[in-house]
């Protein structure tokens, strides 16, 4: 196997390590990978599995130790407290211990809330995940948070738990719906400004190897999110608030696209950007396909109230911004200054 700084590059797959002590584990990206599978569970050690999928069963390999197969259904409203007490009683009746492990397969919700279930069960037990949409290969399934959500609020209820392995076939992204597949290219054009420059010129497949490697980078330094790894949250403050206020008819990558254009414009207003690096905010997301401009049916102040909700934000309004030393948090930004921009970004017609 040949290594560059982050990446081992085999024939078959790309692996990247995420190192941190005894929670440490492999991503690995390619055509075919989830056929590595029971290779990953006979490294557990575990004796039994659950795999819990929201894709066709054939696309489950074989663990290689006897399992039970659980339907999963991909989606938000699924992606609940319920779920998790369903899979967890679901362990239970198969008889896992501590000692086994719980398989994931399916988009970020999925991997989200069966990532939720297993780092409650017995406190805690082993789980591989394989996220099958874009946006899970490229974000979700890797840095270990888990989560659902309440009738108050998105991801309300989680836990950090690593995976033991997360593999990314990028043979699952084949079947993906046009809108999904775009969907997934918002969290890659962000990358574009934390740190991957360029990223939008290279094969997908090394996009998404590049994109799991920053952010195993940043995971590494900041498992716990308490500094760097605010980084993977550029777009996201405005993103947020228009998943929220679009009632989620807008998807995160989407959203997520709308608020990089937006961090560029509230940059530059910032002073902290040229007009030239504003137009590139633009640029990358436009060339993905990407929305550029607010939906027109959502209200300035209602975004205002909803970004002033955001975790980053201590207090008043918080954003990842670019300038001088690349991506940083800002916060306590004037009121004035967004609401400004927001009303000059482009709209929707
Ligand atoms: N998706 C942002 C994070 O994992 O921190």
């Amino acid at each position: 196997m040949e290594t560059t700084d982050a990446v081992r590059v085999a024939d078959a797959y790309r692996q990247i390590d995420v190192d941190l002590g005894d929670r440490s584990y492999c991503v690995r990206v390619g055509a075919g990978v989830r056929h590595s599978l029971p290779e990953l569970v006979a490294a557990a050690g575990a004796r039994k599995a659950v795999v819990v999928s929201a894709r066709p069963a054939e696309w489950t390999p074989d663990p290689g130790i006897p399992f039970r197969a659980l339907r999963a259904r991909d989606g938000e409203r699924h992606k609940t407290w319920d779920t998790v007490i369903e899979l967890c009683r679901a362990f239970a009746d198969f008889g896992l211990t501590r000692h086994d492990v719980v398989v994931s397969c399916g988009g970020g919700t999925t991997t989200d809330t069966v990532g939720l279930a297993a780092a409650l069960f017995h406190r805690g037990i082993q789980v591989i995940h394989l996220p099958t949409s874009l946006l899970a290969q490229v974000d979700a399934s890797i840095g270990g948070k888990t989560a659902v959500n309440l009738p108050e609020g998105k991801n309300l209820v989680g836990a950090y738990w690593q995976p033991r392995a997360v593999l990314c076939d990028t043979e699952y992204l084949d079947t993906l719906p046009d809108r999904e597949r775009v969907n997934g290219y918002g969290e890659l054009a962000r990358c574009h400004f934390i740190g991957v420059d360029g990223i939008h010129r290279l094969p997908l497949v090394e996009q998404i190897t590049a994109s799991v490697a920053r952010k195993a980078e940043i995971v590494m330094a900041d498992e716990r999110d308490s500094g760097p790894r605010h980084l993977l949250n550029y777009g996201h403050t405005l993103g947020h608030a228009l998943e929220v206020a679009t009632g989620f008819r807008l998807r995160h990558g989407e959203a997520v696209a709308i608020g990089t254009v937006f961090a560029g414009r509230l940059a530059e207003a910032l002073g902290r950007i040229d007009a030239a690096r504003r137009e590139e905010h633009r640029t990358v997301v436009a060339g993905y396909g990407l929305p550029t401009a607010l939906p027109a049916d959502v209200d300035d102040g209602r975004l205002i109230d909803l970004m002033r909700l955001d975790k980053k934000a201590m207090s008043g309004l918080g954003f990842v911004l670019d300038g001088p030393r690349g991506a940083e948090l800002v916060t306590e930004v004037p009121e004035k200054a967004v609401a400004e921009c927001l009303a000059r970004m482009p709209r929707e017609q």
